[in-house]
């Protein structure tokens, strides 16, 4: 997992010679040499149009706007489009690029196709949740065959920054806190986005985001600083990058944030060092939107050509939108202060990739109408969509078994995202029609559920108007199903909030609900965890359903009625209040670790330690029992291995998957270790009144962390291991590591 692989090196295309005639010939010849062939016949002007991405004015993902975007790619001056959107802008678009510019060189269209294109799935944050490398692979397929039908051939996509902040409103787009986790999801949509073959039609090119470690914006603030000790940048942050690299991920997108004191954009040691030197990377990087020209703002640069220059020399290959390349970027080399050899590898670079993906051979690979039609929203699109929701859902109270709900009895359907079909798309869901999602009334609705609705309040505001009308309906039902959250845009870019209660008043109407005596069941529609204190104490079930896409509202009827048992499992922590962020499980014990009867130790004088819910849990509609585990081993040696068995035993009354989740803690280390990390995960189904065996293996390499001096290994000494259904429990076991194991990192 660790070794980079040489993505392409070897790899033969087809190159398409265009004769005098117009007649096309086909040669086999190795990708590197046709990018060299091409590249000797590029003035620096062209080689620096290859590095300039521009914006079709459409679609708005940040400040400023695109003026003569046919003008400059008529004229060489631009490699790559984003957020041009339709095979046909794009095929008309990509005509000029290969008819009317000198050198004919195709372009790659980027799109931020990150949950789904048309057919929305659930946000990044609540697919994770399902712990289903195969679903969430599945979701990532479906986005890159619906938006590769319509033109698109690059997504910016997937995000696998670690967020350990609610705060932070992009939290949703990512796969939550954990680094083992974010690791095998990042590849698991690498895969998905680019399918098996990068030259099939319906893959896209992934691009992994934001390098590096955006998620660690201070105070969750979207844009912060991040100030990060290089060992938890190398441990924590890192490595799920790296690991979507390893899946073949060909380009990535550099970060807004500064490290070190040096926005990402323009820091050597993450683009060059690291990326390029140390993991091998083969592809590109793209700025994020004018994240050039904004180190002028960060006080890193005092101008664009400045900007441009700091960006060029760390190896930044293209740039995004401020346009500071297209500008200066020649009279940089010129001068002297950007080498030949600099531009040529980017250019390289960013060509081998065109190659890779066969743009030279079909530039229009991308706009085929046919497929289209075939493709988008199709029936099988939509069940996937409807089962990956189902998937993602985590079930957070049941108290006496409230749910699953009798299809007989009569719901009160409150909340002002019960009927609500945009919302359900949460944050980034790019091409799609919020009318053509459905919504919990409308999952209701295909069950001939017997309801009585009333809104209650809207998501934001403070207007209680509507409280009696919906206690009146909680009175004549039997069942209160309240559908409650965030809206669409309260989460993902630009959207951090202080505050992680329900918004508005919509606690209030809870509390208002509470008197008409009915069970309640809490659904929550929203893309960060919220602080549901309050929530859990009073009422006597929550689902959290996040923003699961178009098919949310039957998915989350599926969960209601029983009909799928929930098995997701939160991959962020829920905190109780604001006050305990950032509250993430694998922290360290510190010198004086939580101690109920002693005052001087790490606590705080109003909250508890605990989060409200941690991280791994969640509830299903039957109980499991684990074993005491079973070691192979309790001394492991150098080469070694060591087998952790465990017996978990559906005690409950319906068949149900359970995620078994392995732990570990290195108890004493040259630098100090966290209190348990997540070292393995199984998902397995269980039918009722069955047992079933499982079998996680350790290695020393699975114990290695970067030590005092920063080298990779895993040290003698004594560990713990647990498995069980979350971070919080577990059955416990011990083993010894017999010596120090240097690990090639
Ligand atoms: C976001 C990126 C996105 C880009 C292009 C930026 O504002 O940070 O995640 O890919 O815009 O839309």
């Amino acid at each position: 997992m660790r070794q980079f692989r040489n993505v392409g090196a070897m790899a033969l295309g087809v190159l398409t010679l265009l004769g005098a005639g117009g007649t096309a010939h086909a040669a086999t010849v190795p990708i590197d040499t046709q990018v060299d062939r091409l590249l000797a016949r590029m003035t620096l002007a062209e080689k620096v149009g290859q590095m300039t991405q521009l914006s079709e004015g459409g679609v708005v993902t940040g400040p400023g706007g695109t003026k003569g975007l046919e003008a400059n790619i008529k004229a060489g001056n631009v490699g790559s489009v984003l957020n041009a959107v339709g095979a046909e802008r794009i095929r008309k678009l990509q005509e000029i690029a290969v008819k009317q510019s000198r050198l004919k060189i195709p372009m790659l269209f980027g799109l931020d196709v990150i949950h789904g294109y048309k057919t929305i799935f659930p946000i990044p944050l609540a697919a994770a949740c399902s712990w289903d490398m195969a679903a969430i692979e599945r979701s990532c397929r479906v986005a890159a065959t619906e938006a590769a039908s319509d033109g698109c051939n690059w997504t910016f996509a997937p995000m696998v920054d670690i967020a350990r902040d609610p705060r932070w409103g992009r939290i949703a787009e990512g796969a939550g806190e954990d680094v083992y986790l974010g690791q095998q999801v990042a590849q698991a949509q690498v895969r998905g986005f680019q399918g098996p073959d990068l030259k099939a039609p319906t893959s896209v090119v992934a691009c992994v985001k934001h390098f590096a470690a955006y998620g660690a914006a201070q105070g969750g603030r979207d844009y912060n600083t991040v100030d990060l000790s290089r060992r938890t940048m190398l441990e924590t942050y890192l490595p799920p990058y790296r690991a979507a690299f390893a899946a073949g991920a060909r380009t990535a997108m550099s970060s807004f944030n500064e490290y070190d004191g040096v926005p990402a954009t323009g820091n050597k040691w993450l683009l060059d060092d690291v990326l390029k030197q140390k993991w091998g990377f083969r592809g590109f990087v793209v700025s994020d939107w004018e994240s050039v020209s904004e180190m002028i703002p960060h006080g890193a640069v005092a101008d664009r050509k400045e900007a441009a220059l700091l960006a060029a020399n760390a190896g930044l290959q293209m740039e995004m939108q401020s346009g500071c390349y297209l500008q200066n970027l020649a009279g940089l080399v010129k001068a002297g202060k950007v080498s030949q050899a600099q531009v040529d590898d980017a250019v390289r670079r960013i060509l081998r990739v065109k190659y890779e993906i066969g743009l030279f051979a079909d530039p229009y690979r991308a706009c085929d109408l046919a497929r289209r039609g075939r493709t988008i929203m199709n029936k099988a699109n939509l069940d996937a969509a409807r089962d990956v929701s189902r998937r993602s859902i985590v079930l957070l109270k049941n108290d006496k078994d409230v749910l699953p709900l009798a299809a007989g009895k009569t719901v009160a359907l409150v909340g002002p995202l019960a009927d609500d079909r945009e919302n359900m798309l949460g944050t980034w869901h790019c091409q799609a029609d919020g009318k053509q999602c459905k919504s919990l009334a409308d999952g209701l609705k295909e069950r001939n559920i017997k309801v009585v609705t009333a809104k209650g309040c809207d998501i934001r505001g403070t207007d209680k108007s509507g409280f009696d009308a919906a206690v009146k309906a909680a009175k004549q039902a039997d069942v209160v199903v309240a559908v409650l959250g965030e809206a669409h845009d309260m989460s993902g870019e630009a959207s951090s909030r202080t505050n992680l209660n329900l918004p508005g008043v919509q606690r209030d109407l809870l509390m208002a609900l509470k008197a008409a005596g009915k069970p309640i069941v809490l659904v929550a529609f929203n893309g960060r965890p919220l602080t549901l204190d309050w929530e859990q104490e009073n009422l006597n079930a929550i689902v959290e359903a996040w923003h699961l896409g178009t098919q949310a509202g039957p998915a989350v009827a599926d969960v209601l009625y029983g009909d799928y048992n929930p098995a997701g499992k939160l991959v962020a922590t829920f905190p109780r209040t604001v006050g305990q962020i950032p509250l993430f499980y694998d922290h360290m014990n510190t010198g004086r670790p939580y101690n109920k009867d002693d005052h001087y130790t790490s606590q705080y004088m109003d909250a508890p330690n605990e989060p409200l819910y941690p991280f791994g849990y969640g509830l299903s509609y039957t109980k499991f029992q684990y074993s005491p585990l079973k070691l192979s081993t309790t001394a492991l040696k150098p080469g070694g291995k060591l087998t952790v068995e465990v017996t978990i035993k559906n005690v409950g009354a319906r068949d149900g998957e359970e995620v078994a989740q392995l732990y570990i803690r290195d108890l004493v280390g040259s630098v100090n270790r966290p209190v348990k990390q997540l070292k393995g995960f199984c998902k397995i189904s269980i039918k009722k009144g069955e047992a079933r065996h499982i079998k996680f293996q350790l290695t020393p390499r699975d114990l290695a962390f970067y030590r005092a001096d920063l080298s990779y290994g895993a040290e003698a000494g004594q560990f713990k291991v647990w498995v069980g259904p979350s971070s919080a429990t577990g059955s416990e076991g011990a083993f010894r590591l017999t010596s120090n194991v240097a690990v090639p990192d």
